[in-house]
């Protein structure tokens, strides 16, 4: 009652803002820092200073009111022993459920009034209004956000960015604003195919058309060459075939100018799943997302090869999304703001339907996303599980850390490194595994526990039992009380990819996560085609009734840090979670739940 009465009061207030904002200037003057970093990120230089009238898209993420409503919404929802699993909203009914208040929006109105800017003219909202964009000069910006933005280059992959070290708030508008960006995520987002990727050059002549009908006719060949035929026997998926491709589909998300190629989809198919030669996915690009079939990115190709040949016939699609194009100081791209996650997840959370599989094989470290930011991308994560989308991350290449793993909160302390999304609770993380039977963790398998998102209590008593396991080893160097990850794995290693044309072996917990996506994609069919709504988010289910349909993997070690990694072990361990995918078993176990 009496936040409600102080609600009235200040939107009283507000409302007198906009008519007369003299009285009330101070307001929007006292500011205070939203988010920054101690020194320049890791990797990246100032190299000058952006134009002072570049204009700069701000993306302005609002306070989702009810979004512990939407939790709820989604772990009932997504629990297979809730009367309400399946019953995924809709995109109208998400959009209700992550709409600002009115306070929230005219607080920010009155806001931009005061710096001149017409919140009717110059807006651009999202249907729910939770996301605002508006472009603006940056050196008014700069006034707004008490911040200095510089243009960085990264001294590897010389990408040019604007970002700045700092940026504050009126202290009012805190808690209505949940991020403004592009501000200080500088990214060093990572396709999961880094250390290991290209192993060797195969003979693409070889076929591998060798019949397998049952999983323990794996041939030795996949110990050393994966194919999609190793795939389905390693996996318990021999014959399966999809009757929902009218309704279900898969997605991968590609970002950092990787294209997948068509041409090279058909020699892959010729040689590695001859039934599917002619089927061919589309692509959607996003942000000024490119096709250029003349770059064909070993990614992507790796991605798109896998999804396809896996879930064939189901209909696949790319998402490319742009938004890090070189920045030219002197060329005015006003869209050149380099926020892929968001920037994906705003168009496809804008979309009537999400597909029910997705898969991503990017990441960073979690200490280089800044905290609200990334709590909002996740946020978006859980936003795709409530209406219905599975969601697929690979879970990092670098063991439990790459480099020296020292923090960048100024303590320059030695601590492992979680990467982000995979580290983010409401998706579904993927870890890699090497061999065949049995199959072990494999060395650069990403996994570990969150430094910024708490242990959820679907997992709670699995990562407890692994906690206690590690008696007391590496404390201090990981959260014990953070969401744990990978929560599945699959093979890490071996994958035949064809580049322009050639077949190359490639590897990464990148392989891992398109291959459980194909798994999925087709349980998600079994499901559809059985008259079911598809699994959804899927954690709370392998952490209960799916765990059934898992096989545990016990062996092998994610060095890291400058120490041995953890240890794969009985149970889920932070190396390959909960295991690899049984999919005749996870068949009977996905339609048991609604039986009665
Ligand atoms: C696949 O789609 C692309 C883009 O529309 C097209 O250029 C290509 O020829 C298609 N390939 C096949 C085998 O249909
Ligand atoms: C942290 O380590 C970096 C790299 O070794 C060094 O440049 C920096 O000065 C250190 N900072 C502190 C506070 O010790
Ligand atoms: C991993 O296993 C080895 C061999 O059993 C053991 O010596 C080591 O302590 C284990 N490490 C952890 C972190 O559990």
């Amino acid at each position: 009652m009496a936040r409600l009465l102080w609600t009235v009061a200040l939107l009283g207030a507000f409302r007198s803002a906009v008519s007369k904002p003299l009285g009330l200037d101070k307001r929007w003057e006292e500011l205070k820092v939203k988010h920054e970093w101690v020194d320049v990120p890791k990797g990246w230089v100032q190299v000058g200073r952006p134009p002072t009238d570049y204009p700069l898209k701000m993306n302005i993420g609002l306070k989702q009111e009810r979004f512990d409503e939407l939790l709820e919404h989604l772990y009932e929802v997504s629990d297979p022993e809730h009367h309400r699993y399946g019953s995924h909203l809709s995109k109208e009914e998400v959009d209700e459920l992550v709409a600002p208040n009115s306070m929230t929006v005219e607080s920010l109105e009155a806001w931009l009034t005061y710096h001149d800017i017409d919140p009717v003219s110059s807006l651009a909202r999202t249907d729910a209004g939770d996301w605002v964009t508006v472009t603006i000069p940056i050196c008014k910006v700069e006034k707004m956000l008490d911040a200095k933005y510089g243009v960085y280059k990264h001294v590897d992959t010389h990408e040019t960015i604007v970002r700045t070290i700092s940026y504050s708030l009126p202290s009012f508008l805190h808690e209505h604003v949940s991020v403004i960006a592009p501000t200080t995520y500088f990214g060093t987002m990572q396709a999961m195919k880094s250390h290991v990727l290209i192993e060797e050059l195969v003979d693409d002549q070889v076929s591998t058309s060798e019949t397998v009908s049952t999983q323990t006719d794996v041939p030795d060949s996949c110990l050393r060459d994966i194919t999609p035929a190793c795939l389905f026997a390693l996996y318990n998926a021999v014959g399966y075939k999809p009757a929902a491709t009218d309704r279900n589909v898969l997605g991968v998300a590609g970002y950092l100018d990787q294209f997948a190629n068509y041409a090279d989809l058909q020699t892959f198919l010729t040689a590695n799943r001859p039934e599917a030669v002619g089927f061919n996915f589309t692509t959607e690009k996003i942000n000024g997302g490119g096709d250029d079939q003349s770059i064909p990115g070993v990614e992507a190709n790796l991605d798109i090869q896998y999804t396809v040949s896996l879930s064939w016939p189901t209909p696949n699609v790319y998402f490319s999304t742009g938004g890090s194009p070189p920045f030219i100081p002197d060329d005015f791209t006003p869209t050149n703001t380099n926020e892929p996650y968001l920037d994906w997840l705003k168009y496809v959370s804008s979309k009537p339907k999400v597909p029910q599989t997705i898969t991503t094989s990017y990441g960073d470290d979690e200490q280089t996303v800044p905290r609200d930011y990334a709590i909002v991308v996740c946020a978006l994560f859980a936003q795709l599980g409530v209406r219905g989308s599975s969601v697929l991350f690979s879970s990092g290449d670098s063991g439990v850390g790459g480099g020296d793993c020292l923090t960048n909160d100024g303590r320059n302390v030695t601590q492992f490194q979680p990467a982000f999304p995979a580290s983010c609770p409401f998706v579904t993380a993927v870890g890699g595994t090497t061999g065949i039977k049995p199959e072990t963790a494999i060395f650069f398998t990403g996994g570990g526990f969150s430094n910024y998102f708490p242990r959820p209590p679907y997992q709670n008593d699995d990562v407890a039992d692994y906690i206690d396991k590690l008696d007391g080893a590496y404390d201090g160097l990981y959260n014990a009380k953070g969401r744990g990850f990978p929560d599945v794995a699959a093979r890490g290693d071996r994958f035949r990819v064809v580049i322009s044309g050639k077949t190359y072996h490639v590897g990464g917990t990148s392989a891992s996560s398109p291959t459980v996506a194909g798994l999925i994609s087709l349980l998600n069919d079994y499901r559809i085609s059985h008259g079911r709504p598809p699994l959804g988010f899927l954690n709370p289910f392998l952490y209960s009734k799916g765990a059934a349909g898992l096989v545990d993997i016990v062996g092998g070690t994610n060095p890291g840090c400058g120490t041995q990694g953890f240890n794969a072990t009985a149970g889920w361990d932070p190396l390959t979670g909960l295991g690899t995918l049984d999919f005749g078993k996870l068949q009977s176990l996905v339609l048991y739940e609604d039986e009665d």
